[in-house]
């Protein structure tokens, strides 16, 4: 990412320089650089997209185009609340597609998206190995079983509450 010294130069950022300087420059890297950028800094920023293609020389539409076909990358920052609901084999048979659907509508957000105060975003997982419960969403970790569209709507009005 530029930094912020305003000298007009596109500086990487020290995170950025360093996750880079980890691969060689191969296109067969680019996974692998994504998965630590979205740990890193919890989302893939613009800057960093285009420092990527820059260092695996790698057009930005490609770079986009393999973000947003894998969900365990997001294009913005989660919110203070991540809801992740489980898409599992176990959770999926017992409903929770329509559970992802009942959180979808309540927030008026998609998979992916953050709410436009920052508080929650929604996310897709697979097993979270809690399939004894199924179906599961969970919120910052938080695991709530057995769910239903019901639970869920009442969670997330608890948590629209809290600050
Ligand atoms: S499939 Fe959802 S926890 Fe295993």
């Amino acid at each position: 990412m530029s930094c912020k010294c305003n000298c007009g130069e596109n500086h990487k950022d020290e995170k950025m320089e360093k996750i880079l300087s980890k691969y060689e420059k191969d296109k067969s890297n680019l996974i692998q650089i994504l998965n630590e950028v979205q740990e890193s800094y919890g989302y893939i920023p613009k800057q960093a997209q285009l420092d990527i293609s820059e260092y695996l020389d790698i057009p930005m539409a490609e770079i986009y185009g393999v973000i947003t076909f894998y969900s365990r990358f997001s294009l913005e920052p989660k919110g203070k609340y991540n809801v992740a609901v489980c898409l599992g084999t176990a959770c999926y048979v017992k409903g929770s597609e329509k559970i992802l659907d009942k959180l979808k509508e309540k927030l008026g957000i998609d998979v992916g998206q953050t709410t436009p105060d920052g508080k929650f975003s929604i996310e897709s997982t697979r097993c979270i190995g809690a399939c004894g419960l199924a179906p599961v969403f969970t919120i910052n970790g938080e695991v709530y079983g057995k769910a239903t569209p019901e639970l869920l709507e009442k969670v997330i009005e608890e948590y629209k509450t809290k600050e």
